[in-house]
């Protein structure tokens, strides 16, 4: 059963995101996708296990939702994907035989966590980006500049050049990307095993849309990326299967206040929770622990 909520800007549908996507996104009609699934390494997200018998069984589900992916983004649009290490090389090859992948970036970020011990811990996720047409294609340089420390900080002048000049004081940002997780702490945790970083998303929607711009995200989760697109005044087309994570995405992008009767309101936290001893507990380290899960290679 499909159903679908909406306002002018933005679509919410519940239910299935092969299902969806191949039966009502139009070919060609997404300016930027963003697709961040389950990664088949275990996590529970409501009632739905993410995990597959077989490593061919989740690659070849994944080829069904990327190829609809690539028939809805339009000629001059862009996809970003990401999924775990392990599974990334599978994607990278049957991707760069149909789209242009312009960067393989890493997502990386610190662990408090439980640390692993007997191998390197896994401290990034995968992320590619890539495009239609190499040759038309939207990247907002100027919107997601960073600090170029050799020119901002240390000012340095580069005198191999004709004349003297300053070192640029800022860039556009390499492949590898330091971003915080979501923090029970931080103002837009939520309630979800992978909820990714608004910071994330912002240098996504930033450098591969316009204000304007329509885009979709099959696996929203949190609905991190419309809840993003939306303060950048972006529309957007989200898809969750599991009523829970619906249930956010209804108060966090259409701002409903009740659902089927069930008064909707943002999660209520306790910053005094104690184990069993009465000893207080660290909640970063327990959000730490969560995450420190979400890829095993
Ligand atoms: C990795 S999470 C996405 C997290 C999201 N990016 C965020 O910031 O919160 C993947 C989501 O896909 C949902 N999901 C799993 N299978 C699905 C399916 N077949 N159709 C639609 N959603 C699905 C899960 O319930 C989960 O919330």
């Amino acid at each position: 059963m499909i159903e679908r909520y909406e306002n002018k800007q933005h679509t919410i549908f519940h239910g299935d995101a092969i299902s969806i996507l191949s039966n009502h996104i139009a070919s060609e009609s997404v300016d930027l996708i963003f697709i961040d699934p389950p990664y088949n390494i275990g996590k529970k997200f409501g009632n739905f296990h993410d995990k597959w018998e077989s490593e061919e069984q989740y690659i070849n589900w994944s080829y069904q939702w990327l190829d609809e992916c690539i028939r809805i983004v339009k000629p001059n649009g862009t996809i970003y994907v990401m999924t775990s290490t392990q599974a990334m090389p599978y994607f990278d090859i049957y991707l760069r035989k149909k789209l242009t992948i312009l960067s393989r970036i890493i997502w990386h970020y610190d662990s408090s966590g439980v640390q692993a011990t007997k191998y390197f811990g896994s401290m990034y996720e995968p992320i590619l980006h890539c495009v239609k047409d190499k040759n038309n294609y939207i990247f907002n340089a100027d919107d997601i500049k960073v600090e170029a420390k050799t020119g901002a900080q240390r000012k340095l002048i580069d005198y191999r050049k004709s004349v003297p000049t300053p070192y640029n004081t800022e860039k556009v940002p390499g492949n590898a990307w330091y971003f915080p997780r979501v923090r029970y702490r931080m103002e837009e945790y939520e309630n979800h095993p992978s909820q990714k970083p608004e910071s994330l998303l912002e240098r996504i929607i930033l450098a591969s849309s316009n204000e304007g711009s329509l885009i979709l995200d099959p696996f929203a989760g949190t609905f991190t990326t419309a809840a993003v697109a939306k303060r950048l005044g972006r529309k957007s087309i989200s898809i969750e299967m599991q009523e829970e994570y619906l249930k956010i995405g209804l108060r966090r992008v259409l701002e409903l206040q009740e659902y089927k009767g069930e008064k909707l309101s943002s999660l209520q936290k306790n910053h005094n929770i104690t184990n069993k001893n009465g000893k207080k507990i660290d909640l970063d380290f327990i959000q730490g622990s969560i995450f420190d899960a979400n890829t095993t290679a």
